[in-house]
């Protein structure tokens, strides 16, 4: 370390000020901080009033500096001499930091400080032609390239005391010379060049390519989303299972005990619609027993449309002479995005999971549906037979399918 004190009065000049374009510079510098905070500037100023003053900080330009910034002149002092990257004396025209901490030591630096003195001179002085003038420092962060010397605003690396000598040689004749490693190596490689990663063909893009890469990362993400999209149905395929009759007549207000939704036991309901299961109510069993003796041929061989016929619907969802046509049915949702079909009045999470466990996804599918095909779903909504007919799903789905929404998220309840 060296000692920071201010240079000698004799060198010191009378006066400094900025040149036009560093107070412009400088101007901007202060303009960047909050207002009272200008001071804040300081270490820039004093770097630009170095760079101007041929590389080092003379007591004026810190008496300026300090003005400027409208600080006590010796705030600033405390600054230029706290910090080694303001140089306090004069120096050469090469300024020359040499490393001198363990690895530049280890790796000859005290050669190199020889060197230095038989070329330039003591220590934090200038050269007689002004040329050169040099200084020990600590670690410059490029220990890797061992031993080294800053030299104004470049590294030289990989010195010894002939390149070393060599070089400044070059700089005091105003030769050009090259920055960085002063060997034939690349930045930090081993000498003599790297000796891992030397296989051409990691660089020219056969080893990734080998096999079709693109082709072979398209098909996994082909089979990945085939199986999430199998496992989906799966799953609700399962839970559709699992909702058997019998837990449904246990808990028969699951479906239907959603806020301003109607109960199936309210007055309110349409007669013949209400119920969740029809068999539960004794009267659509009797209904199907008195439709099941009809003679064959006066049986309908194709559905009639049971849209605002709730009976009729019943009759449908139990009666199997009744015409029953299964509609087009997807194995998973079209690119894996189902319709909401709980935006249909009257279905909720247990009747669109069953749903979609038959393969029934999309706002579409329903709105297509036949009177037959609408009976053959009716038959199938286990616990819920008849609910398809009786809340009208295909007008529903209908409007759904055109990007209308309800207000609501039950659904918009249909008008009978
Ligand atoms: S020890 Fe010299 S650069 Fe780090």
């Amino acid at each position: 370390m060296s000692v920071r004190r201010l240079a000698p009065d004799h060198v010191q000049p009378a006066s400094f000020a900025f040149d036009a374009a560093n107070e412009n510079w400088a101007d901007q510098q202060i303009a960047k901080y909050p207002q009272g905070r200008q001071a804040s500037a300081v270490i820039p100023l004093l770097w630009k009033a170095q760079e101007q003053h041929h590389g080092w900080v003379p007591r004026a330009a810190i008496e300026a500096v300090a003005k400027k910034l409208d600080m006590a002149p010796m705030r600033v002092m405390e600054i230029a001499t706290f910090y080694t990257m303001f140089n306090l004396q004069p120096v050469g025209e090469h300024y020359v930091q040499l490393c001198g901490t363990t690895p530049c030591a280890l790796r000859g630096a005290e050669a190199l400080k020889k060197v230095c003195e038989e070329v330039i001179g003591p220590q934090s002085t200038v050269s007689a032609d002004g040329k050169l003038s040099w200084l020990e420092v600590e670690c410059l962060g490029a220990c890797c390239n061992a031993p080294m010397a800053q030299i104004n605003f470049d590294y030289y690396e990989d010195l010894t005391p002939e390149n070393f000598r060599a070089l400044l040689d070059d700089l005091r004749h105003g030769r050009p010379v090259k920055p960085g490693p002063q060997n034939d190596r690349s930045c930090s490689e081993p000498l003599g060049g790297g000796e891992t990663l030397r296989d051409a063909a990691l660089y020219d893009g056969t080893v990734i390519g080998a096999g079709d890469w693109q082709a072979r990362i398209a098909d996994q993400r082909k089979a990945a989303a085939e199986a999430a999209a199998a496992k989906a149905a799966a799953e609700a395929a399962a839970k559709a299972a699992e909702a058997t009759p019998a837990a449904v007549e246990t808990k028969p207000a699951t479906e239907t005990a959603a806020a301003g939704r109607p109960k199936p036991s309210e007055p309110k309901q349409p007669s013949g619609a209400a119920h969740d299961t029809p068999a539960a109510n004794g009267k659509v069993s009797a209904a199907a027993v008195k439709e099941s003796a009809r003679p064959a041929d006066a049986k309908p061989t194709t559905a009639a449309p049971f849209a605002g016929k709730p009976e009729a619907a019943a009759k449908a969802a139990t009666d199997p002479a009744l015409a029953e046509s299964k509609p087009e049915l997807l194995t998973v949702a079209r690119d894996n995005k189902p319709d909401d079909l709980s935006l249909i009045w009257g279905v909720g999470p247990k009747l669109a999971t069953m749903l979609n466990g038959m393969g029934v996804w999309h706002f579409d599918q329903i709105a297509n549906w036949k009177a037959d095909e609408l009976a053959w779903v009716d038959a199938r909504l286990t616990g819920f037979k008849g609910r398809a007919t009786r809340d009208d799903w295909i007008s529903q789905a209908k409007k759904l399918s055109t990007g209308w929404r309800p207000d609501s998220a039950l659904g918009d309840k249909p008008v009978k």
